[in-house]
């Protein structure tokens, strides 16, 4: 098995180039999407710290429909345009919303949550979903850890065949 280790004490920046060293390590020699989204969600959501939901959602038409995850029952469909997590949809751009509760339309899954990071699955021009992170400390996400789940987000788009998970 994968040991997932901590960021502690590591710069954000270099806990997120050793984190995606062990995405790639974790996904490499297997292609199943739901296999491998899974797999990053769980390692997500151990080895970042402050995290109470960490998982996708993919695209089925125009809704986002909730896909593997770590963290507490969450909404099932979000439609484009929707919430933080249909936003970045629509926007095809990364959202960082530093206080859920600022946010016009928030869709409020566990009431802990306080601030929100939503990356879209991009490849090739294709809109597949998003990644989501919710912390439950305010204002926990910040450009660098938008470019270091950019990086996360390529890696599984590039070594996975998600077409069984969008429609
Ligand atoms: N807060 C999200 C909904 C998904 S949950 O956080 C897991 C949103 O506003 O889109």
């Amino acid at each position: 098995m994968y040991a997932v280790k901590t960021s502690a004490g590591l710069a954000k920046q270099d806990a997120y180039l050793e984190l995606n060293q062990q995405l790639a390590a974790v996904l490499a020699g297997e292609r199943d999407g739901l296999a491998n989204a899974a797999n990053m969600a769980a390692l997500l959501y151990r080895a970042l710290p402050s995290l109470n939901w960490a998982g996708f959602y993919f695209l089925h038409g125009s809704e986002l429909v909730l896909g593997p995850f770590q963290g507490r029952v969450a909404c099932v469909r979000i439609a484009l345009g929707r919430g933080v997590c249909g936003t970045a949809a629509q926007r095809r751009e990364t959202v960082i919303v530093p206080d859920v509760h600022a946010f016009p339309g928030h869709i409020a899954c566990d009431s802990a949550s306080r601030s929100e990071i939503v990356v879209p699955l991009l490849r090739d021009g294709r809109l597949w979903g998003v990644l989501d992170l919710d912390s439950p400390q305010p204002a926990r996400f910040d450009e660098e850890d938008a470019a270091g789940l950019t990086a996360a987000v390529e890696t599984l788009l590039k070594g996975s065949d998600l077409s069984r998970l969008v429609s």
